[in-house]
Protein backbone atom coordinates (compact mmCIF):
# COMPACT_ATOMS: atom_id res chain seq x y z
CA UNK A 1 0.00 0.00 0.00
CA UNK A 2 1.25 3.73 -0.54
CA UNK A 3 2.27 5.57 2.09
CA UNK A 4 -0.45 7.77 3.63
CA UNK A 5 0.67 10.82 4.88
CA UNK A 6 -1.80 12.61 7.28
CA UNK A 7 -0.95 16.40 6.97
CA UNK A 8 -2.71 18.32 9.86
CA UNK A 9 -2.77 22.60 9.95
CA UNK A 10 -1.55 23.03 14.01
CA UNK A 11 1.44 21.24 15.17
CA UNK A 12 0.72 21.70 18.84
CA UNK A 13 -0.15 18.66 21.82
CA UNK A 14 -2.79 16.80 19.44
CA UNK A 15 -0.51 16.14 16.43
CA UNK A 16 3.00 15.68 17.88
CA UNK A 17 1.34 13.33 20.69
CA UNK A 18 0.25 11.08 17.39
CA UNK A 19 3.78 11.56 15.36
CA UNK A 20 5.32 10.34 18.35
CA UNK A 21 2.72 7.63 19.22
CA UNK A 22 3.14 6.10 16.08
CA UNK A 23 6.82 6.29 16.21
CA UNK A 24 6.40 4.70 19.53
CA UNK A 25 4.62 1.84 18.25
CA UNK A 26 6.42 1.16 15.51
CA UNK A 27 9.16 0.85 17.50
CA UNK A 28 7.35 -1.51 19.94
CA UNK A 29 8.26 0.86 22.94
CA UNK A 30 4.36 2.14 23.19
CA UNK A 31 1.11 0.22 22.16
CA UNK A 32 -1.58 2.46 20.04
CA UNK A 33 -4.17 2.32 23.14
CA UNK A 34 -7.61 3.47 22.14
CA UNK A 35 -7.78 3.10 18.26
CA UNK A 36 -9.90 0.73 16.96
CA UNK A 37 -7.96 0.63 13.47
CA UNK A 38 -5.02 -0.79 15.64
CA UNK A 39 -7.40 -3.14 18.09
CA UNK A 40 -10.73 -3.70 16.97
CA UNK A 41 -12.15 -6.46 14.65
CA UNK A 42 -14.96 -6.49 12.16
CA UNK A 43 -16.81 -9.49 10.88
CA UNK A 44 -13.89 -11.62 12.84
CA UNK A 45 -11.62 -9.50 10.36
CA UNK A 46 -9.14 -6.89 12.53
CA UNK A 47 -9.46 -3.53 10.80
CA UNK A 48 -5.49 -3.17 10.77
CA UNK A 49 -5.60 -5.35 7.70
CA UNK A 50 -7.81 -3.09 5.72
CA UNK A 51 -6.52 0.18 6.43
CA UNK A 52 -2.92 1.64 5.95
CA UNK A 53 0.04 -0.17 8.25
CA UNK A 54 1.10 2.05 10.67
CA UNK A 55 4.68 1.58 9.29
CA UNK A 56 3.38 3.56 5.97
CA UNK A 57 2.22 6.50 7.77
CA UNK A 58 4.37 9.88 7.26
CA UNK A 59 3.46 13.43 8.74
CA UNK A 60 3.54 16.72 7.63
CA UNK A 61 2.06 20.20 9.22
CA UNK A 62 1.39 23.76 9.09
CA UNK A 63 1.77 25.94 12.10
CA UNK A 64 1.84 30.17 12.73
CA UNK A 65 4.86 28.90 14.68
CA UNK A 66 8.48 27.97 13.39
CA UNK A 67 9.46 25.25 15.96
CA UNK A 68 9.83 21.52 14.76
CA UNK A 69 7.46 18.97 16.29
CA UNK A 70 10.11 17.84 19.16
CA UNK A 71 10.10 21.17 20.52
CA UNK A 72 6.39 21.86 19.65
CA UNK A 73 6.07 18.29 21.39
CA UNK A 74 8.33 19.87 24.36
CA UNK A 75 6.12 22.58 25.18
CA UNK A 76 3.08 20.48 25.23
CA UNK A 77 4.47 19.11 27.81
CA UNK A 78 2.35 15.39 27.42
CA UNK A 79 4.75 13.07 26.79
CA UNK A 80 7.19 11.60 29.51
CA UNK A 81 11.45 12.16 28.65
CA UNK A 82 11.90 9.02 27.22
CA UNK A 83 8.93 8.10 24.86
CA UNK A 84 10.00 12.22 23.82
CA UNK A 85 13.91 11.14 23.41
CA UNK A 86 13.01 7.79 21.27
CA UNK A 87 10.28 9.55 19.03
CA UNK A 88 12.75 12.25 18.55
CA UNK A 89 13.92 11.98 15.01
CA UNK A 90 10.25 11.37 14.28
CA UNK A 91 9.43 14.60 15.51
CA UNK A 92 12.52 16.79 14.66
CA UNK A 93 12.04 15.76 11.37
CA UNK A 94 8.68 17.59 11.36
CA UNK A 95 9.17 21.76 10.43
CA UNK A 96 5.91 23.48 10.01
CA UNK A 97 4.92 24.98 6.73
CA UNK A 98 3.56 28.37 6.84
CA UNK A 99 0.24 28.51 8.06
CA UNK A 100 -2.68 30.30 6.58
CA UNK A 101 -3.28 32.49 9.28
CA UNK A 102 -5.01 35.12 10.65
CA UNK A 103 -5.01 36.37 14.87
CA UNK A 104 -8.41 37.59 14.57
CA UNK A 105 -9.94 34.27 14.67
CA UNK A 106 -7.54 33.35 17.42
CA UNK A 107 -6.74 36.44 19.37
CA UNK A 108 -4.00 34.76 22.01
CA UNK A 109 -2.26 34.05 19.55
CA UNK A 110 -0.94 37.47 18.24
CA UNK A 111 2.56 36.80 17.92
CA UNK A 112 2.73 34.05 15.16
CA UNK A 113 4.48 35.41 12.74
CA UNK A 114 5.36 31.88 10.36
CA UNK A 115 2.76 32.81 8.13
CA UNK A 116 1.70 32.56 4.38
CA UNK A 117 0.73 36.06 2.36
CA UNK A 118 -1.40 36.93 0.06
CA UNK A 119 -5.22 36.63 -0.52
CA UNK A 120 -7.49 33.48 0.82
CA UNK A 121 -7.28 32.08 -2.32
CA UNK A 122 -3.35 32.39 -3.22
CA UNK A 123 -2.93 31.23 0.23
CA UNK A 124 -5.17 28.41 -0.72
CA UNK A 125 -3.27 27.98 -4.26
CA UNK A 126 -0.04 27.38 -2.04
CA UNK A 127 -1.09 24.73 0.13
CA UNK A 128 -2.78 22.16 -2.62
CA UNK A 129 0.93 22.87 -4.39
CA UNK A 130 2.41 21.58 -1.10
CA UNK A 131 -0.24 18.67 -0.63
CA UNK A 132 0.38 17.78 -4.80
CA UNK A 133 3.81 17.75 -3.81
CA UNK A 134 3.79 14.80 -1.57
CA UNK A 135 0.86 12.97 -4.39
CA UNK A 136 3.36 13.61 -7.01
CA UNK A 137 5.86 11.32 -4.84
CA UNK A 138 3.11 8.16 -4.79
CA UNK A 139 1.55 9.10 -1.41
CA UNK A 140 -1.96 9.46 -0.39
CA UNK A 141 -3.02 12.81 1.73
CA UNK A 142 -5.80 13.26 4.33
CA UNK A 143 -6.03 16.05 6.35
CA UNK A 144 -7.32 16.70 9.85
CA UNK A 145 -7.27 19.69 11.34
CA UNK A 146 -5.47 20.18 14.66
CA UNK A 147 -5.08 23.68 14.76
CA UNK A 148 -6.56 26.34 17.46
CA UNK A 149 -10.11 26.39 17.79
CA UNK A 150 -11.32 29.55 15.80
CA UNK A 151 -13.58 32.47 17.38
CA UNK A 152 -17.17 31.58 16.52
CA UNK A 153 -18.61 33.42 13.87
CA UNK A 154 -22.26 32.39 12.29
CA UNK A 155 -21.34 31.46 8.33
CA UNK A 156 -22.50 34.50 6.07
CA UNK A 157 -23.50 34.66 2.55
CA UNK A 158 -19.82 33.52 1.20
CA UNK A 159 -20.84 30.25 2.33
CA UNK A 160 -23.78 29.15 0.67
CA UNK A 161 -22.26 28.27 -2.25
CA UNK A 162 -18.96 27.34 -4.25
CA UNK A 163 -19.30 30.04 -6.90
CA UNK A 164 -19.86 32.81 -4.18
CA UNK A 165 -17.18 31.21 -1.73
CA UNK A 166 -14.36 31.34 -4.29
CA UNK A 167 -15.54 34.94 -5.13
CA UNK A 168 -14.96 35.35 -1.09
CA UNK A 169 -11.52 33.71 -1.39
CA UNK A 170 -10.54 35.91 -4.21
CA UNK A 171 -11.39 39.07 -2.37
CA UNK A 172 -10.18 37.74 0.62
CA UNK A 173 -13.36 38.13 2.50
CA UNK A 174 -12.68 38.36 6.24
CA UNK A 175 -15.86 36.10 7.05
CA UNK A 176 -13.78 33.08 6.05
CA UNK A 177 -11.86 31.42 8.56
CA UNK A 178 -8.32 29.99 8.15
CA UNK A 179 -9.64 26.27 8.72
CA UNK A 180 -12.30 26.97 5.52
CA UNK A 181 -8.87 27.89 3.21
CA UNK A 182 -7.32 24.58 4.42
CA UNK A 183 -10.18 22.48 3.99
CA UNK A 184 -10.88 24.22 0.40
CA UNK A 185 -7.57 23.68 -0.87
CA UNK A 186 -7.83 20.22 0.87
CA UNK A 187 -11.22 19.31 -1.50
CA UNK A 188 -9.29 20.82 -4.52
CA UNK A 189 -6.14 18.70 -3.97
CA UNK A 190 -8.89 15.66 -3.71
CA UNK A 191 -7.43 14.93 -0.01
CA UNK A 192 -10.03 13.97 2.50
CA UNK A 193 -10.46 16.49 5.52
CA UNK A 194 -11.51 16.28 9.13
CA UNK A 195 -11.97 19.23 11.80
CA UNK A 196 -10.65 18.42 15.19
CA UNK A 197 -11.89 21.66 16.70
CA UNK A 198 -15.31 22.58 16.99
CA UNK A 199 -15.37 26.13 15.20
CA UNK A 200 -17.26 26.08 11.60
CA UNK A 201 -15.47 24.19 8.86
CA UNK A 202 -16.43 22.17 6.25
CA UNK A 203 -19.81 22.11 6.92
CA UNK A 204 -20.80 25.41 5.50
CA UNK A 205 -23.02 24.88 2.46
CA UNK A 206 -20.47 25.86 -0.25
CA UNK A 207 -18.03 23.14 1.11
CA UNK A 208 -20.43 20.77 1.33
CA UNK A 209 -21.44 21.21 -1.46
CA UNK A 210 -17.65 21.35 -3.30
CA UNK A 211 -16.75 18.06 -1.63
CA UNK A 212 -19.72 15.98 -3.07
CA UNK A 213 -19.20 17.83 -6.49
CA UNK A 214 -15.46 16.59 -6.23
CA UNK A 215 -16.19 13.24 -4.93
CA UNK A 216 -13.73 14.02 -1.43
CA UNK A 217 -14.97 12.25 1.91
CA UNK A 218 -15.35 15.13 4.60
CA UNK A 219 -16.07 14.06 8.24
CA UNK A 220 -17.71 16.83 11.14
CA UNK A 221 -16.11 18.19 13.64
CA UNK A 222 -14.37 18.49 17.58
CA UNK A 223 -12.78 15.14 18.95
CA UNK A 224 -15.27 13.56 20.99
CA UNK A 225 -12.90 13.07 24.21
CA UNK A 226 -12.46 13.55 28.20
CA UNK A 227 -16.07 15.12 29.01
CA UNK A 228 -18.13 14.82 26.02
CA UNK A 229 -17.02 11.49 25.77
CA UNK A 230 -18.06 10.64 29.52
CA UNK A 231 -21.33 12.19 28.91
CA UNK A 232 -22.42 10.28 25.56
CA UNK A 233 -21.88 7.32 27.58
CA UNK A 234 -22.94 7.90 31.04
CA UNK A 235 -26.66 10.14 29.03
CA UNK A 236 -28.02 7.52 27.24
CA UNK A 237 -27.48 4.72 29.90
CA UNK A 238 -29.47 7.24 32.37
CA UNK A 239 -32.20 7.89 29.39
CA UNK A 240 -32.37 3.85 28.85
CA UNK A 241 -33.91 3.66 32.26
CA UNK A 242 -36.07 6.93 31.70
CA UNK A 243 -33.85 8.57 35.12
CA UNK A 244 -34.82 12.10 34.72
CA UNK A 245 -32.11 15.09 35.20
CA UNK A 246 -33.12 17.69 36.04
CA UNK A 247 -29.39 19.56 35.67
CA UNK A 248 -26.15 18.67 34.23
CA UNK A 249 -23.12 20.81 35.25
CA UNK A 250 -19.78 20.36 33.57
CA UNK A 251 -16.55 22.25 34.70
CA UNK A 252 -13.11 22.14 33.17
CA UNK A 253 -9.62 22.92 34.38
CA UNK A 254 -6.39 22.98 31.68
CA UNK A 255 -3.13 24.65 30.95
CA UNK A 256 -2.34 24.14 27.93
CA UNK A 257 -2.42 26.01 24.55
CA UNK A 258 -5.77 25.10 23.90
CA UNK A 259 -7.39 26.18 26.88
CA UNK A 260 -5.22 29.36 26.73
CA UNK A 261 -6.83 30.11 23.47
CA UNK A 262 -10.80 28.70 24.95
CA UNK A 263 -10.08 31.24 27.38
CA UNK A 264 -11.33 33.80 24.92
CA UNK A 265 -14.66 34.24 24.80
CA UNK A 266 -14.87 34.36 21.06
CA UNK A 267 -13.34 30.75 20.72
CA UNK A 268 -14.94 29.10 23.51
CA UNK A 269 -18.37 30.02 21.80
CA UNK A 270 -17.39 27.45 19.26
CA UNK A 271 -16.77 25.12 22.21
CA UNK A 272 -19.57 25.67 23.72
CA UNK A 273 -22.13 25.38 21.18
CA UNK A 274 -20.88 21.87 20.34
CA UNK A 275 -20.89 20.79 23.57
CA UNK A 276 -24.44 21.93 24.76
CA UNK A 277 -25.36 20.43 21.35
CA UNK A 278 -24.56 17.05 22.05
CA UNK A 279 -26.89 16.33 25.40
CA UNK A 280 -29.84 18.14 23.77
CA UNK A 281 -29.98 15.33 21.17
CA UNK A 282 -29.08 12.35 23.20
CA UNK A 283 -32.10 12.83 25.57
CA UNK A 284 -34.85 13.27 22.83
CA UNK A 285 -36.69 16.25 24.94
CA UNK A 286 -39.62 16.89 23.15
CA UNK A 287 -39.92 13.27 23.18
CA UNK A 288 -40.27 13.37 27.12
CA UNK A 289 -40.78 16.50 28.49
CA UNK A 290 -41.47 15.24 31.84
CA UNK A 291 -37.85 13.79 32.14
CA UNK A 292 -36.06 16.15 30.08
CA UNK A 293 -37.54 19.12 29.11
CA UNK A 294 -36.15 21.74 31.63
CA UNK A 295 -32.24 20.79 32.06
CA UNK A 296 -30.02 23.32 33.26
CA UNK A 297 -26.75 22.44 31.38
CA UNK A 298 -24.22 24.77 31.78
CA UNK A 299 -20.10 24.65 30.71
CA UNK A 300 -17.18 26.10 31.54
CA UNK A 301 -13.49 25.74 30.93
CA UNK A 302 -11.34 27.31 32.72
CA UNK A 303 -7.68 28.15 31.94
CA UNK A 304 -5.44 27.03 34.55
CA UNK A 305 -1.73 26.87 34.19
CA UNK A 306 -0.67 24.16 36.73
CA UNK A 307 -2.73 21.51 35.28
CA UNK A 308 -1.06 21.38 31.78
CA UNK A 309 -2.39 19.16 28.94
CA UNK A 310 -4.07 16.80 32.01
CA UNK A 311 -7.37 18.52 32.07
CA UNK A 312 -9.84 17.87 35.12
CA UNK A 313 -13.10 17.63 34.13
CA UNK A 314 -15.69 17.91 36.71
CA UNK A 315 -18.96 16.77 35.82
CA UNK A 316 -22.09 17.49 38.98
CA UNK A 317 -25.26 15.42 37.74
CA UNK A 318 -28.68 16.37 39.13
CA UNK A 319 -30.99 13.53 38.39
CA UNK A 320 -34.37 12.45 40.02
CA UNK A 321 -35.72 9.04 40.42
CA UNK A 322 -39.40 7.31 41.57
CA UNK A 323 -41.90 9.43 42.56
CA UNK A 324 -39.03 12.38 41.52
CA UNK A 325 -36.94 12.16 43.98
CA UNK A 326 -33.44 13.72 43.40
CA UNK A 327 -30.11 12.54 43.08
CA UNK A 328 -26.68 13.45 42.01
CA UNK A 329 -23.87 11.83 40.67
CA UNK A 330 -20.64 13.46 40.49
CA UNK A 331 -17.80 12.42 37.62
CA UNK A 332 -13.96 13.82 38.62
CA UNK A 333 -11.93 12.78 35.01
CA UNK A 334 -8.47 13.31 35.75
CA UNK A 335 -8.00 12.90 31.76
CA UNK A 336 -4.69 13.16 29.37
CA UNK A 337 -5.92 15.41 26.56
CA UNK A 338 -3.89 14.63 23.88
CA UNK A 339 -3.91 10.92 24.85
CA UNK A 340 -7.30 11.03 24.59
CA UNK A 341 -7.69 12.41 21.11
CA UNK A 342 -4.24 11.18 19.53
CA UNK A 343 -5.77 7.73 18.47
CA UNK A 344 -9.20 9.26 17.26
CA UNK A 345 -6.83 11.41 15.01
CA UNK A 346 -5.60 8.16 13.30
CA UNK A 347 -8.45 6.39 13.17
CA UNK A 348 -10.50 9.20 10.98
CA UNK A 349 -7.37 9.61 8.79
CA UNK A 350 -7.03 5.60 7.64
CA UNK A 351 -11.21 5.83 7.71
CA UNK A 352 -11.11 8.74 5.67
CA UNK A 353 -8.32 7.21 3.53
CA UNK A 354 -10.84 4.12 3.19
CA UNK A 355 -13.68 5.94 2.28
CA UNK A 356 -11.40 7.44 -0.35
CA UNK A 357 -10.57 4.48 -1.80
CA UNK A 358 -14.29 2.90 -1.99
CA UNK A 359 -14.92 6.42 -3.88
CA UNK A 360 -17.06 7.59 -1.09
CA UNK A 361 -17.25 11.15 -1.32
CA UNK A 362 -19.38 14.06 0.35
CA UNK A 363 -19.94 13.80 4.24
CA UNK A 364 -19.55 10.74 6.28
CA UNK A 365 -21.97 10.82 8.98
CA UNK A 366 -20.39 6.65 9.96
CA UNK A 367 -17.44 8.85 11.82
CA UNK A 368 -19.88 10.60 14.18
CA UNK A 369 -18.69 7.93 16.89
CA UNK A 370 -15.15 10.18 16.90
CA UNK A 371 -16.88 13.61 17.06
CA UNK A 372 -18.73 16.21 19.18
CA UNK A 373 -20.67 17.68 15.75
CA UNK A 374 -20.99 14.23 13.30
CA UNK A 375 -22.39 15.17 9.85
CA UNK A 376 -26.35 14.69 9.74
CA UNK A 377 -26.82 11.43 7.68
CA UNK A 378 -29.32 11.67 4.72
CA UNK A 379 -31.88 12.27 6.41
CA UNK A 380 -30.82 15.39 8.16
CA UNK A 381 -30.47 13.43 11.48
CA UNK A 382 -27.27 13.62 13.77
CA UNK A 383 -26.43 10.84 15.70
CA UNK A 384 -24.79 11.08 19.24
CA UNK A 385 -25.94 7.55 21.01
CA UNK A 386 -22.14 6.44 21.17
CA UNK A 387 -23.73 3.27 21.16
CA UNK A 388 -25.39 3.47 18.05
CA UNK A 389 -22.73 5.64 16.53
CA UNK A 390 -20.47 2.19 17.34
CA UNK A 391 -23.06 0.46 15.18
CA UNK A 392 -23.14 2.52 12.52
CA UNK A 393 -19.73 3.02 12.26
CA UNK A 394 -19.12 -0.93 12.11
CA UNK A 395 -21.48 -1.87 9.30
CA UNK A 396 -20.43 1.27 7.43
CA UNK A 397 -16.55 0.03 7.89
CA UNK A 398 -17.84 -4.23 7.03
CA UNK A 399 -19.39 -2.39 3.85
CA UNK A 400 -16.32 -0.87 2.76
CA UNK A 401 -14.06 -3.47 3.22
CA UNK A 402 -16.35 -6.53 2.23
N1 LIG B 1 -7.14 17.18 22.93
C1 LIG B 1 -8.43 16.95 22.89
O1 LIG B 1 -8.94 16.09 23.58
C2 LIG B 1 -9.29 17.75 22.00
C3 LIG B 1 -10.63 17.43 21.94
C4 LIG B 1 -11.45 18.15 21.10
C5 LIG B 1 -10.93 19.17 20.34
N2 LIG B 1 -9.62 19.49 20.43
C6 LIG B 1 -9.14 20.58 19.60
O2 LIG B 1 -8.03 20.18 18.83
C7 LIG B 1 -7.23 21.31 18.55
C8 LIG B 1 -5.77 20.99 18.85
O3 LIG B 1 -5.61 20.82 20.25
P1 LIG B 1 -4.16 20.92 20.90
O4 LIG B 1 -4.31 20.54 22.32
O5 LIG B 1 -3.17 20.23 20.04
O6 LIG B 1 -3.92 22.49 20.82
P2 LIG B 1 -2.50 23.24 20.79
O7 LIG B 1 -2.80 24.64 21.18
O8 LIG B 1 -1.45 22.49 21.53
O9 LIG B 1 -2.08 23.17 19.24
C9 LIG B 1 -2.75 23.91 18.27
C10 LIG B 1 -1.71 24.42 17.28
O10 LIG B 1 -2.41 25.03 16.20
C11 LIG B 1 -1.66 26.12 15.77
N3 LIG B 1 -2.52 26.97 14.95
C12 LIG B 1 -3.38 27.94 15.32
N4 LIG B 1 -3.96 28.49 14.23
C13 LIG B 1 -3.47 27.84 13.15
C14 LIG B 1 -3.67 27.96 11.74
N5 LIG B 1 -4.53 28.87 11.26
N6 LIG B 1 -2.99 27.13 10.92
C15 LIG B 1 -2.13 26.20 11.42
N7 LIG B 1 -1.88 26.06 12.74
C16 LIG B 1 -2.56 26.86 13.59
C17 LIG B 1 -1.14 26.75 17.05
O11 LIG B 1 -0.04 27.58 16.85
C18 LIG B 1 -0.80 25.50 17.87
O12 LIG B 1 0.56 25.11 17.69
C19 LIG B 1 -7.79 22.46 19.39
O13 LIG B 1 -8.61 23.28 18.59
C20 LIG B 1 -8.63 21.74 20.41
O14 LIG B 1 -9.71 22.54 20.89
C21 LIG B 1 -8.77 18.80 21.23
Amino acid sequence: MATLRIVTPGLGAVSTTLIAGVELARLGLASPVGSLTEYADVGGSPIRDHVVPINEIAFAAWDPYAVDGFEAAQTAGVLRREHLHAAAPALVAVKPMRAVFDASWARRLEGARHIKQGTWMEQAEELTAEMREFQAAGERVVMVWCGSTEAYREPGPVHATIEDFERGLKAHDPSIAPSQVYAYAAISAGVPYANGAPNISAEVPALVEFAARCGVPIAGKDFKTGQTLMKTILAPGLRARMLGINGWFSTNILGNRDGLVLDEPDNFRSKEVTKLGVLRDLLDPEAHPELYGDIDHQIKINYYRPRGDQKEGWDNIDIFGWLGYDMQIKVDFLCRDSILAAPVVLDLARLLDLAARNARGGPQDWLGFYLKSPMPDATGHVEHNLFEQERILYAAIAELIS
